[in-house]
């Protein structure tokens, strides 16, 4: 990290992306987990898909919660990996479930999805960000 962003230190990067986790990235786990996953396993046509994205959110989880038990001298790779990580997951959801979603689902369907996601997502940020507090 050092050496790709000399601006930040390994110490600051970690409490960002613990800042982050609990704050947004937990919330947003959950809201899919609870609302979006389950209507995608139920609608798409492959739902293995969904598999495949609650093994990427087990994993994150694991990432997170050992950065939490690391020093931030050891984190560097775990650093690394949780980004590349996290970006491919945001990818395959918006590339692939999101494309999936809208073509299984018709427009009436699609917007209470998103209007029920859009009404729990701040609650559940902030049950579960000061839940770890
Ligand atoms: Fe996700």
């Amino acid at each position: 990290m050092r050496g790709s962003d000399p601006r930040w230190t390994l110490a600051e990067l970690r409490a960002q992306a613990l800042t982050l986790w609990e704050h947004e990235y937990s919330g947003h786990f959950a809201v899919e987990e609870r609302f979006v996953f389950p209507v995608a396993r139920k609608a798409i046509p492959d739902p293995s898909l969904v598999d495949a994205l609650l093994a990427d959110h087990e994993e994150l989880r694991s990432c997170f919660s050992l950065l939490q038990r690391r020093p931030p001298e050891q984190c560097r790779d775990l650093l690394l990996k949780l980004g590349e990580r996290l970006v491919r997951h945001i990818r395959r959801e918006e590339r692939e479930l999101f494309q999936a979603l809208q073509a299984s689902l018709d427009e009436c369907a699609m917007k209470a999805l998103g209007k029920h996601v859009e009404e729990q997502l701040p609650a559940m940020c902030l049950v579960l960000g000061s839940a770890d507090a």
